[in-house]
Parts: structure tokens; C-alpha cells; sequence
């Protein structure tokens, strides 16, 4: 039929087979070979027909690399079209992931079987996206609105069991192998004469929607858009499945649908999806780099970091062994576990059983000589480099030959705790988030003498455990941490010269940011970047400088903990209020020091906190910190909350244009001084070179 769908007769069973590899996206050549065979079935001898795939899952989807470019016939419309008219039932036989139009094509299909390991979903909407080829008209009618609305919303599929009592399947096969199971189904299902079941026949009564649950949606999907527009318009098609026919249903569906693929925000969410996938990619490692074995982990330390790690490895059943100096900081880091996982079984997520597994997976020790059968040693104790040494000293003299040994350090040079090894080319860094259980980046740190099956073998894991990986080489901070400083500094710079800090949060929170710099502050504690700057000797000698964050902790007011920080805490439900007397306090303290306070407009704000961001990207990249400024986004919208609508942070400076960038730092040098505002050398070149970090990234390979 063509090279990536074929054809055969089994009996009176038509089988299409699609082989695109790797996942069946529904490229042209795949739309055109399903809607050939299709055609064929029509004029045969088959009385039923079986969509399947090869390989290791059905159609994961439209092509998302043909997004963008001009649509090439046929569409995909015109494919389900052909399946939902046919004169013979269209069985869809799935495994793997049944995703976006793929699901849609088997929504389109009389039948769907799947096997129980199979998934089924629309994530359209992680695309900046919804569901273009009937998704949203198609699932309500089967799933009820309700259920459509969180489907679709979320983007997450469902396994093939629960899409079963939803509706979305029909079947679930039993037998091993898919193909010979759906043959079977169909057999069956033209022997008792099934009808031709068309999910487009059936009318959703209106009456069966609660009044107000459109306006009740959209608002509850506002609340966490940070600056997505599909939720809101997967609500109208849902509304449109409801209220008007199919064909005008699907007609709305596709005129959203192609608002939202030229919107800047899917183009975003897309150089995301690519982005996450390439970061995994480290440039000069070929992909078949050998992989060492990692059956067993342990980690020292079991603090609020440790825990996390602790479970992120239990939950994928992977057994981990935690050291700490004492039986009582044992028993408190394996209660802090017991009660994380006590919360997530509490909001349903989890089962009695699965949360018994994992926590017997996570055993305690206090003797290193426990460590014998360990593969990788993930180090999480306090942030003190001497301390780190001692440890990694003594892993190296109980560890076997090959083990990973990783730090979580955040800050310290991983080369320096290499070295008090006698085998550094097995450590490096693995650098999480807090809460490690839930934050999504994990920083590769490569060391000067990593080997590279230890840093294949990291990223492998990395992805295991269910984490966004990111290669960084050695330096203060990272890419991340390292990056930050500036934002943290203008955020409260901008105090002095005349904000409130909730309308620098709340600028920086309209732009999508999942919380504000300031309220994060009090969230981590302000007492934190307080002993930080105590030790540095490198920081400008200006009065202006962190002013404010230190008078804080100077009053006690340590931020969400103690009850107040830059904002009031109410005791009980944790909102944050503003605080008038820190709001009297910054305006004093700005005339104290003959800073005259003036109107700052959210254009300044953000300009000030997100281009020191870019500026020490550029330089990060200069350097060969970071692979590719792609990378960078990554780190920024898995480890910080950039909002993904608006692609990371040197992403977002593409679209600004870097001259634009270029110049406002220059302008922000002249009038703040050059001790914060450099411009980077890459900026200053890119600039004058009308380039964008993207083209540079290409250029570099
Ligand atoms: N189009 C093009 N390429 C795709 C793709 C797609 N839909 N889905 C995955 N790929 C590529 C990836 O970029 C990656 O390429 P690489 O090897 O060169 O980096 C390769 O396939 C393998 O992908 P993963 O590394 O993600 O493999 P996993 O096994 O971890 O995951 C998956 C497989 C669950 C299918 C995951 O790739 C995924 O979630 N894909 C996206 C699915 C999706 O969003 N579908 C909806 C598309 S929009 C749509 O259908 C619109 C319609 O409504 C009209
Ligand atoms: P923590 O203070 O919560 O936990 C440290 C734990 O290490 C304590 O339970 C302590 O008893 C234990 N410990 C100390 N010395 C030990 C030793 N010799 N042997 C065994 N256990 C020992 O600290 P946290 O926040 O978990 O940080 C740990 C590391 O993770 C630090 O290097 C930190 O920089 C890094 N990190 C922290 C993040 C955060 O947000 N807290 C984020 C990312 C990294």
C-alpha cells in the first residue's frame, strides 16, 4: 500500500497496519496509506477491518514537526471521515499510547479494543492546542461532559481499564498478541451482526448539564492558565458539542483549533516538547554509549531533600537504601516520607497497597559498610564542602568498582568533590528540585572527569525516574541557580525605587510565573539568601542592595514560616496579605539613603527581573555551560516555573528581538551602573548581528 501502511486480508478480517516509527504520527504518507486502505476495504472481500500498529504504540498523534508548514492533503478530517462512513465495521486495535489524533482516529472507528497496558488521551492542550479532529465533539458524546471537560483539560491520558468504564473503549483484549486478539474481536463482532456504531449519531440532552458548569469551568481554568488560551477555548467546543449539531460542532472545533496553532503560545509549547526531547540529547556522546546497571540506589541524608529523591526512586519501584548520622534523623526523614505519601493517598492519587510497596522499598541504615551492593550514591546532606569531601572519602572506601556517586549540591564545584575520590570519572552531580518528589528538572552536573557511561547512564535514569533532564557543566549555581541571582536582586531593587512587593509579584505572576519572586522568598525563607550573602565578599558595596530583605530578617519576619516576610500570612489558610507597614517601612528606608521612588510601570518590572535572566544565559552559553540555549528553557520551565506559554527565558528573548534586549541592558547600565548591568559579550554579538539565540544554537551543531 505504501511504505509506512500496509494491507492484508486475514480470513474476512482487512488489517491496516501503519509502521511510521517512532511513534505512528500521522504524517502524510500516513494519511494518505490509511485512507487508501480504507478505500480497498470498501470494495473487497473483508467484512470488518482492524486498524493496528507496529512497533511500540498506536498513533501518538498529528505529526507536530508538520505544524507550522502548509497543510498537505489529505486532512485528517477527510481520513476520519472515510473510516466512520465505511459500509464495513473499522475495529481500532491499541497499545502504547492512543494520543491527540491518533485517539481521534479511533474515536472515529466503530470499535476500539485496546490491551489493558494501553493509554488513551487527548493532550492537545500541552501543545498550546485542543483536539482537532473531533476530539471534543466525539468524547462527550461517549464520556458525558463532565468527563470530557477533565480529559481534554488536563491533557493526561488514561489507562485502557478506566477508559473502559468511561466508555472510551469497548474491549479489553487478554491475549498476547494484539493483532491475532482485534482479528479475533472483529470476527466475533460480524457473526452477531454488531451494528455500525457512529459516535457522531448520538445527541448530548443539554438538560443533562448542570446550569453554570461552562461559566464554573472557564473561571476555575483561568485561575491556573498562566497565560494559556486553549483551556478556554476547549470549553467553547465542549459547549458547542452540546448546543449544535455534529457537523457545526466540528466545524467550531476547527476554527479554534487553527486559531491556536498559529498562536504564539502553542508555537512556545511546542519549541518545548522538541526542547525537553533534545535536552535528554548530550552532543558528543553517541547514543549507543553503554549503560551501567542500576538496580539498587542509596542516598545520603535524609532531609528534605533526600526524602524526596528517596521516593521519586521507590515510586518506580527502584530500591533505595538512605543513610543518616543518627537513628533519630532516620526515623524523622522516613516520617517525612510516610507523611508525603500519607497526603497523596488522602487525594485518591495513590492506593493503601502501592503506598505499602513503595514505602517498604525505602529501608534506613547509619553504617556505611551498609553500602556494599549500592549501584548509584546520590549525596544530600548539608551544603558544605568540606562535609561533602569527608562523605565522598568514605564512599570511595566502601562503594564497589563502578558505582555513580552523585551530589545533589546545589552550589559547590563537583570537580573539588571528585577529587577527594580516587575514582572521579564515576562522580558527578544530580542536581534536584525542592520538592524533589514533584519538581519535574533534574540538572545533570558533568564534572571535568565524568566518563561517559556514567553521564549516559544518569540521563537514562534521569528519564526513569520520571524527570526532565538538563546537562550542565561545572560552575557556581549551574545553569539555574546561577542564572537567578539577578532576578532575585532587581525583584527587590525595584522596592526601593518606588514598587510594592505585590505589584512586582503580581506582574510577574500576570505574565505567567506560577508565583512572584518576593512571595517565593517568604516562601523559602528570606533567612536563607541572608546567611548566603553574609559569606560573600563579592557583592557591590551599595546601601541599596537587598535593603530590604535584610531589615526583614533583622525583625524576624523570616517570611511564611515565621507568619510574615515581605507579605502577612493569615494563620490558617496561608493567603498572603499585603502589609502596610513593610509597604511605610520600604518608602522610609528609600529616604533614608536619598533614593527618590517613582512610578514603575510591569513593563519595567519585568524587563528588569527576566533580562538579567537572559544576560547570564548568553554568558552561560558562551561558556559551553549549557548545550544549547534550548536547554536553558528547559531548566527554566521544569526547575522554576517559567510559564511554558512563553517558551523559557531565551525563548521569550527571540521574540522580544535581541537588540531590543541589548539596548534596554545598555540603558540599564547607564542609569543603574555597570556593577549590575554588563551586557553579555553573545548578547552584544547576536545583537549587532540581527541573530536570535536560536539561530546561534543551530549554527554550534
Ligand atoms: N509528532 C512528531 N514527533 C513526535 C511526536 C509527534 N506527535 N510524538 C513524539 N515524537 C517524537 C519525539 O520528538 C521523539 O523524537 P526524537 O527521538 O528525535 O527526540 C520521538 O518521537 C520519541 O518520543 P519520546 O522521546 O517522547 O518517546 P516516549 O516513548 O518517551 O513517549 C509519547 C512517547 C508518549 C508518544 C510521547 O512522545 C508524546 O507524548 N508525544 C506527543 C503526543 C501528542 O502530543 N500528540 C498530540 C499531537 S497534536 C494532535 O494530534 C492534533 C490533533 O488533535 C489534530
Ligand atoms: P536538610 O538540612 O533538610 O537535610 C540534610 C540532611 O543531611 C539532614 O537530615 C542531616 O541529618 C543529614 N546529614 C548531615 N550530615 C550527614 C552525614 N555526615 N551523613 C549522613 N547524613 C547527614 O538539607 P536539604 O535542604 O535537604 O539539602 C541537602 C542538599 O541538597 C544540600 O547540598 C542543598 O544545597 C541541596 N539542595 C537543596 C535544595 C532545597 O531547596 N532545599 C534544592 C536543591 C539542592
Amino acid at each position: 500500500m505504501s511504505d509506512v501502511v500496509s494491507y492484508e486480508l486475514v480470513d474476512n478480517i482487512a488489517v491496516i497496519s501503519v509502521n511510521n516509527p517512532p511513534v505512528n504520527a500521522l504524517s502524510q504518507a500516513v494519511r494518505e496509506g490509511i485512507l487508501d486502505a480504507v478505500t480497498t476495504a470498501q470494495g473487497d472481500a473483508s467484512e470488518a477491518i482492524v486498524l493496528h500498529c507496529e512497533g511500540r504504540t498506536f498513533i501518538a498523534g498529528a505529526d507536530i514537526k508538520e505544524f507550522g508548514k502548509p497543510p498537505q492533503e489529505p486532512g485528517l478530517p477527510s481520513i476520519l471521515s472515510a473510516i466512520e462512513d465505511s459500509s464495513k465495521p473499522v475495529i481500532a486495535a491499541i497499545h502504547g499510547t492512543a494520543l491527540g489524533g491518533g485517539f481521534e482516529v479511533a474515536l472515529a472507528c466503530h470499535y476500539r479494543c485496546a490491551i489493558a497496558s494501553a493509554k488513551v488521551g487527548l493532550p492537545e492542550v500541552k501543545l498550546g492546542l485542543l483536539p482537532g479532529a473531533g476530539g471534543t465533539q466525539r468524547v462527550p458524546r461517549i464520556a458525558g461532559v463532565k468527563a470530557a471537560l477533565e480529559l481534554i483539560t488536563s491533557g493526561n491520558p488514561v489507562a485502557a481499564p478506566k477508559a473502559k468504564d468511561m466508555g472510551l473503549v469497548d474491549e479489553i483484549i487478554a491475549a498476547e498478541d494484539l493483532k491475532a486478539g482485534a482479528i479475533e474481536y472483529a470476527k466475533g463482532l460480524v457473526e452477531s451482526g454488531a451494528p455500525l456504531k457512529r459516535i457522531r449519531d448520538i445527541t448530548i440532552d443539554p438538560a443533562t448539564v448542570e446550569p453554570g458548569f461552562f461559566d464554573a469551568a472557564r473561571k476555575r481554568l483561568a485561575r491556573r492558565a498562566r497565560g494559556q488560551i486553549a483551556q478556554d477555548k476547549i470549553v467553547s467546543c465542549l459547549e458547542a458539542a452540546v448546543n449544535l449539531p455534529m457537523d457545526e460542532g466540528l466545524q467550531r472545533e476547527r476554527e479554534l483549533f487553527r486559531e491556536l496553532l498559529t498562536s504564539p503560545e502553542s508555537a512556545a509549547m511546542r519549541h518545548i516538547f522538541f526542547a525537553e526531547r533534545l535536552a535528554a540529547k548530550i552532543k558528543d556522546l553517541p547514543r549507543d554509549t553503554p549503560r551501567r546497571e542500576v538496580n539498587k540506589v542509596a542516598i545520603i541524608g535524609g532531609g528534605t531533600m533526600g526524602g524526596g529523591i528517596a521516593m521519586c526512586f521507590a515510586n518506580v519501584g527502584i530500591p533505595v537504601l538512605m543513610l543518616e548520622i543518627d537513628d533519630e534523623a532516620l526515623q524523622r526523614g522516613m516520617g517525612i516520607i510516610e507523611k508525603n505519601y500519607k497526603i497523596t493517598l488522602g487525594k485518591g492519587k495513590m492506593t493503601e497497597d502501592q503506598m505499602g510497596q513503595r514505602i517498604a522499598l525505602i529501608t534506613g541504615t547509619t553504617d556505611y559498610a551498609d553500602l556494599g551492593d549500592v549501584d548509584m550514591v546520590i549525596e544530600a546532606v548539608f551544603e558544605n564542602l568540606e562535609l561533602k569531601k569527608e562523605i565522598f572519602a568514605k564512599l570511595d572506601g566502601v562503594c564497589k568498582p563502578g558505582v555513580i556517586l552523585a551530589t545533589n549540591t546545589s552550589y559547590q564545584d563537583v570537580d573539588a568533590i571528585a577529587a577527594a575520590t580516587s575514582r572521579p570519572q564515576d562522580v558527578l552531580g544530580m542536581h534536584f528540585f525542592s520538592p524533589a518528589n514533584v519538581m519535574k528538572l533534574l540538572e545533570v552536573v558533568r564534572g571535568e572527569k565524568t566518563a561517559d557511561d556514567v553521564l549516559a547512564t544518569t540521563m537514562a535514569i534521569g528519564k526513569r525516574i520520571n524527570k526532565v533532564c538538563a546537562l550542565s557543566r561545572v560552575c557556581y549555581g549551574f545553569i539555574g541557580n546561577r542564572m537567578l541571582g539577578g532576578y532575585g536582586r532587581e525583584a527587590q531593587m525595584l522596592l526601593m525605587d518606588g514598587c510594592t512587593p505585590s505589584q512586582v509579584d503580581s506582574a510577574l505572576e500576570k505574565f505567567g510565573m506560577a508565583m512572584g519572586p518576593l512571595a517565593m522568598g517568604d516562601l523559602a525563607g528570606l533567612d536563607v539568601g541572608y546567611k548566603a550573602r553574609q559569606g560573600r565578599t563579592d557583592l557591590p558595596d551599595d546601601p541599596k542592595l537587598y535593603r530590604i530583605g535584610t531589615l526583614l530578617v533583622e525583625m524576624g519576619r523570616y517570611g511564611q514560616k515565621t507568619g510574615s516576610g515581605f507579605y502577612q500570612y493569615d494563620a490558617e489558610t496561608r493567603a498572603r496579605i499585603a502589609d502596610p507597614e513593610v509597604e511605610a517601612m520600604i518608602k522610609a528606608e528609600a529616604a533614608k539613603i536619598g533614593v527618590e521612588q517613582r512610578d514603575i510601570s510591569d513593563e519595567e518590572i519585568l524587563q528588569r527581573c527576566f533580562y538579567p535572566l537572559i544576560n547570564e544565559g548568553a554568558r552561560i552559553l558562551f561558556e559551553g555551560i549549557a548545550q544549547r540555549p534550548s536547554d536553558i528553557d528547559v531548566v527554566y520551565v521544569f526547575g522554576y516555573a517559567f510559564p511554558v506559554a512563553k517558551g523559557g527565558p531565551m525563548y521569550y528573548a527571540d521574540q522580544i528581538g535581541l537588540k531590543q534586549v541589548y539596548d534596554k541592558i545598555c540603558e540599564f547600565r547607564d542609569r543603574d551602573g555597570e556593577q549590575y548591568w554588563q551586557p553579555a559579550p553573545l548578547l552584544k554579538q547576536l545583537a549587532e548581528a540581527g541573530k536570535t539565540f536560536a539561530e546561534w544554537g543551530s549554527e554550534q551543531g
